[in-house]
Protein backbone atom coordinates (compact mmCIF):
# COMPACT_ATOMS: atom_id res chain seq x y z
CA UNK A 1 0.00 0.00 0.00
CA UNK A 2 1.47 3.53 -0.99
CA UNK A 3 1.91 5.79 1.75
CA UNK A 4 1.89 9.67 1.63
CA UNK A 5 4.36 11.77 3.42
CA UNK A 6 4.27 15.11 3.86
CA UNK A 7 6.69 17.01 5.41
CA UNK A 8 6.62 20.67 6.94
CA UNK A 9 10.13 22.09 7.87
CA UNK A 10 11.11 25.65 8.98
CA UNK A 11 12.57 27.86 11.64
CA UNK A 12 11.65 27.93 15.26
CA UNK A 13 7.84 29.05 15.50
CA UNK A 14 7.00 29.62 11.82
CA UNK A 15 3.52 27.64 12.88
CA UNK A 16 4.86 23.86 11.87
CA UNK A 17 3.92 22.07 14.88
CA UNK A 18 0.10 23.75 14.84
CA UNK A 19 0.06 23.47 10.94
CA UNK A 20 0.97 20.06 10.39
CA UNK A 21 -0.48 18.28 13.94
CA UNK A 22 -3.83 20.06 11.81
CA UNK A 23 -3.55 18.80 8.46
CA UNK A 24 -3.09 15.41 9.91
CA UNK A 25 -5.98 15.23 11.83
CA UNK A 26 -7.80 16.31 8.49
CA UNK A 27 -6.48 13.66 6.51
CA UNK A 28 -6.36 10.98 8.77
CA UNK A 29 -2.32 11.09 9.09
CA UNK A 30 -0.09 9.79 11.37
CA UNK A 31 1.86 12.87 13.04
CA UNK A 32 5.63 13.12 13.74
CA UNK A 33 6.95 16.27 15.85
CA UNK A 34 10.45 15.16 15.44
CA UNK A 35 11.32 18.41 17.41
CA UNK A 36 9.61 16.45 20.12
CA UNK A 37 12.86 13.90 20.22
CA UNK A 38 15.23 16.78 20.51
CA UNK A 39 13.26 18.38 23.31
CA UNK A 40 13.01 14.97 25.01
CA UNK A 41 16.78 14.46 24.66
CA UNK A 42 17.79 17.50 26.24
CA UNK A 43 15.41 17.44 29.08
CA UNK A 44 17.16 13.88 29.82
CA UNK A 45 20.62 14.99 29.17
CA UNK A 46 19.91 18.45 31.97
CA UNK A 47 17.73 15.94 34.37
CA UNK A 48 20.74 12.96 34.59
CA UNK A 49 23.59 15.82 34.53
CA UNK A 50 25.46 14.33 32.55
CA UNK A 51 28.12 16.84 30.86
CA UNK A 52 26.54 18.52 28.06
CA UNK A 53 29.45 17.73 25.83
CA UNK A 54 30.03 14.18 26.32
CA UNK A 55 28.53 13.64 22.69
CA UNK A 56 29.03 9.58 23.37
CA UNK A 57 26.70 9.82 26.31
CA UNK A 58 24.01 11.53 24.66
CA UNK A 59 23.94 10.02 21.87
CA UNK A 60 23.64 7.01 23.83
CA UNK A 61 20.46 8.53 25.20
CA UNK A 62 18.90 9.51 22.79
CA UNK A 63 19.25 6.27 21.09
CA UNK A 64 17.18 4.46 24.45
CA UNK A 65 15.05 7.08 24.72
CA UNK A 66 11.78 5.53 26.52
CA UNK A 67 8.98 8.07 24.84
CA UNK A 68 6.03 7.59 24.23
CA UNK A 69 3.49 9.84 21.78
CA UNK A 70 -0.28 9.36 23.09
CA UNK A 71 -2.72 11.57 21.16
CA UNK A 72 -1.79 14.92 22.52
CA UNK A 73 0.55 13.58 24.88
CA UNK A 74 4.70 12.97 25.10
CA UNK A 75 5.71 10.67 28.19
CA UNK A 76 8.89 9.75 29.36
CA UNK A 77 9.20 6.54 30.92
CA UNK A 78 5.98 7.07 32.80
CA UNK A 79 6.15 10.35 33.14
CA UNK A 80 3.74 13.26 30.52
CA UNK A 81 6.13 15.49 30.01
CA UNK A 82 4.31 17.48 27.31
CA UNK A 83 4.68 20.79 28.80
CA UNK A 84 8.00 19.94 30.09
CA UNK A 85 9.57 20.18 27.17
CA UNK A 86 8.83 23.39 26.06
CA UNK A 87 10.00 25.43 27.72
CA UNK A 88 12.47 27.60 26.06
CA UNK A 89 15.72 26.23 28.33
CA UNK A 90 14.93 23.03 27.06
CA UNK A 91 14.51 24.26 23.83
CA UNK A 92 17.78 25.48 23.61
CA UNK A 93 19.63 22.74 24.97
CA UNK A 94 17.83 21.01 22.06
CA UNK A 95 18.94 23.25 19.26
CA UNK A 96 22.58 22.55 20.90
CA UNK A 97 22.56 19.04 21.31
CA UNK A 98 21.29 18.51 17.16
CA UNK A 99 23.87 19.77 16.34
CA UNK A 100 25.74 16.35 17.38
CA UNK A 101 26.05 13.89 14.59
CA UNK A 102 25.62 11.03 16.70
CA UNK A 103 22.45 12.01 18.01
CA UNK A 104 20.56 12.95 14.72
CA UNK A 105 21.98 9.40 13.88
CA UNK A 106 20.82 8.37 17.13
CA UNK A 107 17.27 9.59 16.65
CA UNK A 108 16.72 8.29 13.11
CA UNK A 109 15.13 5.01 13.06
CA UNK A 110 12.72 6.28 15.90
CA UNK A 111 11.81 8.79 13.06
CA UNK A 112 11.62 6.57 10.21
CA UNK A 113 9.56 3.97 11.97
CA UNK A 114 6.80 6.67 11.91
CA UNK A 115 5.83 6.41 8.48
CA UNK A 116 2.73 3.90 8.77
CA UNK A 117 -0.13 3.41 6.47
CA UNK A 118 -2.26 5.57 5.52
CA UNK A 119 -0.12 8.25 5.63
CA UNK A 120 2.49 10.39 7.67
CA UNK A 121 2.62 14.23 8.30
CA UNK A 122 6.55 15.24 9.50
CA UNK A 123 7.43 18.44 11.15
CA UNK A 124 11.12 19.75 11.96
CA UNK A 125 14.18 20.65 10.51
CA UNK A 126 15.24 17.88 8.02
CA UNK A 127 11.94 16.28 7.41
CA UNK A 128 12.12 16.73 3.57
CA UNK A 129 15.87 17.15 3.20
CA UNK A 130 17.47 14.24 5.21
CA UNK A 131 14.57 11.54 7.06
CA UNK A 132 12.04 11.49 4.45
CA UNK A 133 13.61 12.59 1.08
CA UNK A 134 11.25 10.27 -0.83
CA UNK A 135 8.12 12.46 0.50
CA UNK A 136 5.20 13.61 -1.58
CA UNK A 137 4.85 17.14 -0.71
CA UNK A 138 7.60 19.04 0.91
CA UNK A 139 6.60 22.57 2.48
CA UNK A 140 8.83 24.98 3.79
CA UNK A 141 7.80 27.40 6.44
CA UNK A 142 8.72 30.71 7.13
CA UNK A 143 7.82 34.14 8.87
CA UNK A 144 9.56 37.11 9.87
CA UNK A 145 11.69 37.08 13.52
CA UNK A 146 9.54 39.83 14.76
CA UNK A 147 6.41 37.79 14.06
CA UNK A 148 7.66 34.62 14.84
CA UNK A 149 8.96 35.97 18.53
CA UNK A 150 5.34 37.54 19.05
CA UNK A 151 3.76 34.22 18.59
CA UNK A 152 5.99 32.37 20.58
CA UNK A 153 5.47 35.33 23.73
CA UNK A 154 2.09 34.32 22.89
CA UNK A 155 2.26 30.14 23.27
CA UNK A 156 4.06 30.57 26.33
CA UNK A 157 1.88 32.87 28.24
CA UNK A 158 -1.41 30.98 26.93
CA UNK A 159 0.77 27.68 28.80
CA UNK A 160 1.35 30.12 31.99
CA UNK A 161 5.52 30.06 31.12
CA UNK A 162 6.53 34.04 31.70
CA UNK A 163 8.61 34.86 29.04
CA UNK A 164 9.97 38.27 27.66
CA UNK A 165 9.90 39.49 24.19
CA UNK A 166 13.27 40.70 23.89
CA UNK A 167 14.79 37.74 25.04
CA UNK A 168 12.67 35.77 23.14
CA UNK A 169 13.47 37.19 20.02
CA UNK A 170 17.65 37.32 20.55
CA UNK A 171 16.92 33.64 21.29
CA UNK A 172 15.14 32.79 18.74
CA UNK A 173 17.86 34.77 16.05
CA UNK A 174 21.10 32.65 17.92
CA UNK A 175 18.56 29.37 17.84
CA UNK A 176 18.03 29.64 13.76
CA UNK A 177 21.55 30.37 13.73
CA UNK A 178 22.88 26.94 14.97
CA UNK A 179 19.95 25.33 13.35
CA UNK A 180 20.96 26.38 10.17
CA UNK A 181 24.66 26.90 10.14
CA UNK A 182 25.75 23.58 11.77
CA UNK A 183 27.45 21.26 9.80
CA UNK A 184 25.15 17.81 9.78
CA UNK A 185 21.69 18.22 8.60
CA UNK A 186 20.99 21.97 8.56
CA UNK A 187 17.84 24.10 8.22
CA UNK A 188 17.15 24.72 4.90
CA UNK A 189 14.44 23.79 2.52
CA UNK A 190 14.72 21.00 0.28
CA UNK A 191 15.17 21.62 -3.94
CA UNK A 192 11.53 20.49 -4.19
CA UNK A 193 9.96 21.81 -1.44
CA UNK A 194 7.47 24.80 -1.41
CA UNK A 195 8.14 27.41 1.10
CA UNK A 196 4.91 29.73 2.46
CA UNK A 197 5.79 32.97 4.38
CA UNK A 198 2.93 32.40 7.12
CA UNK A 199 4.12 36.31 8.85
CA UNK A 200 0.53 37.23 6.74
CA UNK A 201 -1.28 33.81 6.54
CA UNK A 202 -2.93 32.75 10.03
CA UNK A 203 -3.44 28.84 10.57
CA UNK A 204 -6.15 28.47 9.41
CA UNK A 205 -5.37 29.76 5.56
CA UNK A 206 -1.61 28.07 5.70
CA UNK A 207 -3.79 24.65 6.85
CA UNK A 208 -6.01 25.29 3.35
CA UNK A 209 -2.50 26.13 1.26
CA UNK A 210 -0.97 23.25 2.33
CA UNK A 211 -4.23 20.66 1.93
CA UNK A 212 -4.92 22.29 -1.43
CA UNK A 213 -0.96 21.50 -2.60
CA UNK A 214 -1.36 17.84 -1.38
CA UNK A 215 -4.62 17.30 -3.55
CA UNK A 216 -3.26 18.83 -6.41
CA UNK A 217 0.05 16.40 -5.74
CA UNK A 218 -2.18 13.93 -5.36
CA UNK A 219 -3.90 14.39 -8.83
CA UNK A 220 -1.10 14.96 -10.92
CA UNK A 221 0.03 11.54 -10.00
CA UNK A 222 -3.11 9.68 -11.25
O1 LIG B 1 10.80 22.36 16.43
P1 LIG B 1 11.31 22.54 17.88
O2 LIG B 1 11.46 23.99 18.27
O3 LIG B 1 10.52 21.75 18.87
O4 LIG B 1 12.79 21.90 17.87
C1 LIG B 1 13.69 22.05 18.95
C2 LIG B 1 15.12 21.97 18.44
O5 LIG B 1 15.39 20.65 17.94
C3 LIG B 1 15.45 22.92 17.29
O6 LIG B 1 16.02 24.13 17.73
C4 LIG B 1 16.42 22.17 16.43
C5 LIG B 1 16.19 20.73 16.77
N1 LIG B 1 15.54 19.96 15.68
C6 LIG B 1 16.37 19.47 14.69
O7 LIG B 1 17.56 19.76 14.69
N2 LIG B 1 15.84 18.68 13.72
C7 LIG B 1 14.54 18.39 13.68
N3 LIG B 1 14.05 17.61 12.72
C8 LIG B 1 13.67 18.93 14.68
C9 LIG B 1 14.21 19.72 15.66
Amino acid sequence: MNISIITIDGPTASGKGTVARIVAEKLHFHYLDSGALYRLTALSVIRSGINPDDTGQIAEMARNLPCRFEKEHIFLGDEDVTDAIRSETIGNMASKIAAIPAVRQALTDLQTGFRKAPGLVADGRDMGTVIFPEADLKIFLTASVDIRAERRYKQLLEKGIPANIDNLRNDLIERDKRDTQRQTAPLVAAPDAITLDTSTLNIQETVERVLDLFARTIRSRS
